[in-house]
């Protein structure tokens, strides 16, 4: 029995932190977009839900404006899960940083999601936080399907990128809690722009897996989005 645990997962042992801290300025609506309502609810509780339906799931720390605590306050009294709050920072990565500095001590992963992707499913998750349980630093990604090319300043092709290693990311990024400390220092000591969270871990060198996921789990970035998630909702994707 004791290898078979290796590979497996503990029951809460994991802390989400649940990013909702955005303005939203590409949808430009009145408000952020993860308070949206999608069919009816707010988008950042449907990840919110699936996250504190998880046995591995010990905590959601929502990384929020204070004035919206009571879209996730009023839902959780009957979860199984402790419900925290961080304060949001300027950029995405000062979110992260904010949330991570009140997840609990005995956490063994950290698992970072933005709100706006509400149709994460619970297999993804399962599965990107088993690769992080093994490698110390897994993130979902899908295989790009366009063509992708680099072009300069004046919009001219620089060259094709090769498409067959090219992926996209998008989340949950796990990654082990003393990973993201080294990581975050040394981030913060030599002044790095990191544009996703496992880019954090890649500047340590260390190397980070990625979890083939799924096409559905889009970002709610500009209105159509709001549409096709809606659709893909309807379907039951
Ligand atoms: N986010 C955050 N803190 C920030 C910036 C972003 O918590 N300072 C969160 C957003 O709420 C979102 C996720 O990070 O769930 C991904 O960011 P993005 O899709 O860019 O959302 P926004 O920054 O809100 O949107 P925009 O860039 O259009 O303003
Ligand atoms: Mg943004």
């Amino acid at each position: 029995a004791g290898d078979e645990t290796l590979g497996t997962v503990q029951e809460k042992s994991v802390s989400v932190v649940l990013l909702a801290g955005g303005k939203g300025k590409r949808m430009g609506a009145n408000m952020p977009k993860q308070y949206l309502p999608l069919l009816g609810k707010p988008i950042a509780l449907y990840s919110f839900h699936t996250f504190s339906q998880m046995i591995e799931v010990k905590e959601i720390v929502v990384v929020c404006d204070p004035s919206y605590r009571d879209v996730f306050e009023d839902t959780s009294d009957e979860l199984p899960i402790a419900l925290k709050f961080a304060l949001p920072g300027k950029e995405r990565q000062d979110s992260v940083f904010s949330g991570f500095q009140v997840i609990d001590g005995e956490s063994e992963l950290v698992c970072i999601h933005d709100s706006a992707r509400p149709l994460v499913t619970s297999g993804d998750i399962k599965k990107v936080l088993k690769d992080a349980w093994l490698t110390g630093a897994a993130v979902l990604g899908v295989p790009v399907k366009a063509t992708i090319k680099e072009a300069n300043n004046e919009s001219y092709v620089v060259r094709t990128l090769d498409r067959k290693s090219l992926w996209e990311m998008q989340t949950p990024q796990v990654i082990k809690p003393d990973l993201l400390k080294n990581g975050f220092d040394l981030v913060h000591r030599e002044g790095l722009e990191v544009t996703d969270d496992v880019s954090i871990v890649e500047h340590l060198k260390y190397p980070v897996y990625i979890t083939e996921g799924s096409y559905t789990n889009i970002k709610v970035t500009t209105p159509d989005d709001l549409l096709l998630a809606e659709r893909i909702l309807k379907i039951g994707a």
